[in-house]
């Protein structure tokens, strides 16, 4: 089966080896400072976007069981999500109906749910179950003191709330993004990583460096010798969008092109630095490719062999999709690397009400064969500050970790974007439109 893009798709423009025709204008104006550095700003995200878009709260596999549950945190609010039934979820606003208190901290499971306080219980369907000594307080009835309910959804193994009774299904809101990402299979993904980390920047600096590739020079350099950086095609998704760099070939700014040696280095270094598995890299050593070889053809029928090997299907994914790394982002907050053999997403999400910290998320997956049942899923490990989250992610914590610093300059005007920065423009102009309405 050959796969084919629809014209005009970034997957299009790189099956055609060329570089991207249209690409959005590059904005005139600067973007304000204070959007990464202003208290008032993230109150005002707060109540007027994170309370009203879907957002991922937890995969299946953090609630496989019923009565498990999982708490996800954004800004001032707590969720909490439960499996109620083999097949059903619900969120609720994990806060007491009693005097406030969260119900559940982290990840658990439990036959109801009752508060550690005075004891009030509710069932698993958010009922009131029992109230110590309720003869003591002015009659009230059941359904008044039921737990507030947060819209849940899902997608692939994603459950998603929102915070927003009114807001539309999240079918919607995703758009186009399902159609596009159905090649990759995300359900038949296990996620064998799992880390979180607090970075002391605001949650959209972090994210910045996660929607251009324009740093990747500069900070990841080791990455030069078999990654493109030129023109990465981009593409504005409705509120989403999409970024792909050109994998097995060294970026065309290069004036020298690095040796086969040199290059096969870097790939281990990078693969190592995501803990990923090298037999590949050792594939193409012993191939004994001469230096100028163009990689990413030997790449594609390697990685075929590969998955075959495995037991995998991948004649859903195209020669493009199977060497390059297609950066997808969900506003207002996830980013989706797809690769032939799995993906890395990342999550992020503001801190409480501090404007200069963040919680970073970082899940790595899989792919399993259709007829094979998927390993456990990793835990979620927490790294503290000075640990390690892998070398690639080391550089970029290192590095906008020091960039918030930055910020604070009374002599730094704001932020002078670009053609290549085209998705941090339309993810503010998105931003913006959530804080007007
Ligand atoms: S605050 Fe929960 S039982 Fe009192
Ligand atoms: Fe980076």
């Amino acid at each position: 089966m050959t796969v084919t893009h629809q014209p005009g798709t970034a997957e299009a423009q790189i099956a055609e080896g060329r570089l991207p025709t249209t690409r959005p204008a590059p904005p005139a104006d600067l973007l304000a400072k204070d959007r990464y550095l202003s208290r008032e700003f993230l109150l005002a995200e707060l109540t007027r976007m994170w309370s009203r878009v879907w957002q991922i709260a937890c995969m299946d596999a953090d609630i496989p069981n019923v009565g498990d549950y999982h708490e996800y945190r954004i800004g001032r609010e707590s969720v909490l999500v439960v499996r109620v039934a083999e097949d059903q979820v619900k969120a609720y606003h994990n806060a007491c109906q009693h005097r406030g208190r969260p119900l559940k901290q982290g990840s658990g499971s439990a036959g109801q749910l009752r508060c550690p306080y005075h004891g009030w219980t509710w069932r698993l369907d958010g009922s009131l179950a029992a109230v110590p000594e309720r003869q003591e307080f002015c009659p009230f009835a059941d359904r008044d003191v039921a737990l507030s309910e947060v819209r849940v959804d899902r997608w692939e193994q994603f459950i998603f709330v929102n915070l927003d009774p009114h807001a539309g299904p999240l079918a919607d809101y995703l758009g186009d993004l399902p159609r596009r990402l159905a090649p990759y299979r995300l359900s038949r993904q296990y996620r064998w990583w799992s880390r979180s980390t607090v970075v002391p920047v605001n949650w959209k600096i972090a994210l910045d460096a996660f929607q251009e590739d324009y740093h990747a020079r500069y900070i990841h350099p080791e990455t030069v010798s078999f990654a493109d950086y030129t023109q990465n095609p981009i593409e504005l998704i409705g509120d989403h969008s999409m970024l792909a760099a050109r994998f097995g070939m060294p970026d065309r700014l290069l004036e020298q092109a690095p040796d086969m040696e040199e290059t096969l280095d870097a790939m281990q270094w990078t693969f190592d630095a995501f803990g990923e598995d090298t037999a590949l890299i050792t594939a193409l050593r012993q191939m004994d490719l001469p230096d100028g070889t163009p990689l990413r053809e030997v790449l594609v029928p390697l990685i075929k062999a590969g998955m075959a090997q495995a037991g995998i299907d991948v004649t859903g994914l195209s020669d493009t999709q199977l060497v390059d790394d297609y950066e997808w982002f969900i506003f207002p907050n996830i980013q989706i690397h797809t690769l032939s053999f799995g993906s890395w997403m990342f999550r992020m999400r503001p801190n409480g009400l501090d404007p200069e910290s963040m919680i970073f998320d970082m899940w790595y997956l899989h792919r399993v064969p259709e007829d094979v049942e998927p390993p456990p899923h990793a835990q979620n490990v927490h790294v503290e500050p000075g640990g390690s989250c892998g070398a690639v992610m080391d550089q970029d914590f290192d590095n906008i970790v020091v960039q918030q610093q930055g910020l604070h300059s009374t002599g730094f005007r704001g932020f002078r974007l670009s053609a290549m920065e085209a998705r941090i423009v339309h993810m503010n102009e998105t931003l913006d439109r959530y804080l007007a309405g």
